[in-house]
């Protein structure tokens, strides 16, 4: 079987091939250049591989617009493809004016050294509360990402890209960084006839292991033979309160170790995106990046991307959710561009305590379920107790025990 055709037809690779890499990095040395931020290197990386396929760059301000008022992007045939957030790339006002007249630009690492080239460089206003308002929502400075974009520059340049090399990191978790590339490699060496991709922020409970192990049970009453779960956890920037990755990632690994997913059908890689906290908005690049990849079929569950509002307050006096719990999955399932990627929608999966396990809600005996959420989730970690029996693997829970005692 043939994976699924990435967006635009041709999977971008910007990375400077190897026999050039000498000549490129010494023109980069001879540019005049900016500092860009660690999320702004994440971008680049995203971009470098091919995960916002068709882009080749920072956006431009054509594209910028159709992101942001069409979440799609036209190509040069007539036909849209989905392209939910801007990417973008912004600068001060004094390096749009030192930097307008050149023609090619050198991105550096917030360490000095070179990254990237920018070529043709197309600067435009950073109208910051349009761009909030439009992608979150909300303008609220309280929301993460938001309070990103307020302390950024006042311009963005937008340009094609030409990366020196491949991006790592060098903290251990660079071999979970696998290319779209590199995944529909491993997908074909598998022999995969359908791939299921999983995006997630968080440590696994029993209850997302529910969403990735019914989804196989489905993909194979429907016939297929060897569906392969792309376990694909988010790896960029995330808010301070998130579990970080290199915790994630050993907590993940528990799961595999403990039989709670089966590690023959699945694929663990990071992917490199930061995370915006766009809702509904988001949820869309989620899905479109992993169809770069070569995912055709995407897991979505309850408020996907979702954070609590900053501020409001629900009826009850709780942090209300930032967006509808269930639009995100509402949203993806009719988003344009998307069509070729089957989306599958979960209802919410709380914990059965007649059950004693996860298992999804249901509304007609809504006394018997607990919804533990992520600050209980700390809490119980914190203060060493455990969770009740089937919440989340044992070694998997250990991870987060050690990781909230030590921190
Ligand atoms: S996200 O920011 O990556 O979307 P998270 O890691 O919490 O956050 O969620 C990963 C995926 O699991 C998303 O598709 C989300 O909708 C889904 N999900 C999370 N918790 C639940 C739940 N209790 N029930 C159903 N789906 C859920």
């Amino acid at each position: 079987m043939s994976l699924i055709e990435p967006d635009g037809g041709v999977l971008v690779n910007l990375i400077v091939p190897e026999a050039l890499r000498g000549a490129k990095i010494a023109e980069a040395q001879s540019l005049k250049s900016v500092t860009i931020t660690e999320i702004d290197v994440q971008w680049v990386h995203v971009l470098s591989e091919g995960w916002a396929s068709p882009l080749r760059g920072f956006m431009r301000e054509r594209e910028y617009l159709q992101a942001l008022h069409f979440n799609c992007l036209r190509l040069p045939d007539g036909s849209v493809v989905n392209m939910s957030i801007p990417i973008v790339l912004a600068v001060s006002t004094e390096d749009k004016e030192r930097l307008a007249k050149e023609t090619a630009i050198t991105l550096r690492k917030p360490s000095g050294e070179p990254l990237a080239i920018l070529r043709n460089p197309e600067f435009y206003p950073h109208r910051k509360e349009e761009r909030a308002s439009r992608s979150f929502g909300t303008t609220h400075p309280g929301h993460p990402y938001i309070e990103i974009i307020n302390a950024s520059g006042d311009w963005l340049v937008g340009g094609d890209l030409a990366v020196l090399e491949p991006i790592t990191y060098g903290d251990g978790l660079d071999h979970y960084r696998l290319s779209p590339a590199d995944l529909r490699a491993e997908f074909a060496r598998r022999g995969a006839d359908a791939v299921y991709a999983f995006q997630l922020r968080n440590p696994i409970h029993n209850g997302h292991a529910l969403l990735m192990t019914d989804t196989r049970e489905r993909l194979l009453q429907r016939g297929y033979q060897n569906p392969i779960l792309l376990l694909h956890p988010l790896g960029g920037w995330t808010k301070p309160d998130d579990v970080p990755t290199h915790v994630r990632m050993q907590q993940h690994d528990a799961v595999l170790d403990e039989g709670i997913l089966d590690p023959e059908t699945t694929v663990v890689a990071i992917f490199p995106s930061p995370m915006l906290y766009a809702g509904p908005t988001e949820v869309q690049w989620h899905a479109k990046a992993r169809l770069n990849a070569g995912s055709n079929f995407y897991i979505v569950g309850r408020d996907p991307a979702g954070m609590k509002h900053p501020e409001r307050l629900n009826a009850k006096g709780q942090s209300d959710d930032l967006y509808h719990p269930d639009h995100g999955q509402v949203v993806l399932q009719m988003a344009p561009g998307l069509e070729k990627l089957e989306i599958l929608p979960f209802k919410v999966a709380a914990y059965d305590k007649k059950a004693g396990k996860m298992a999804f809600f249901d509304p007609s005996r809504a006394a018997d379920f607990d919804f533990i959420s992520g600050t209980q989730m700390r809490a119980y970690a914190r203060n060493g107790q455990a969770p009740p029996d089937g919440f989340m693997g044992k070694k998997a829970w250990q991870v987060l025990v050690d990781f909230y005692r030590s921190a």
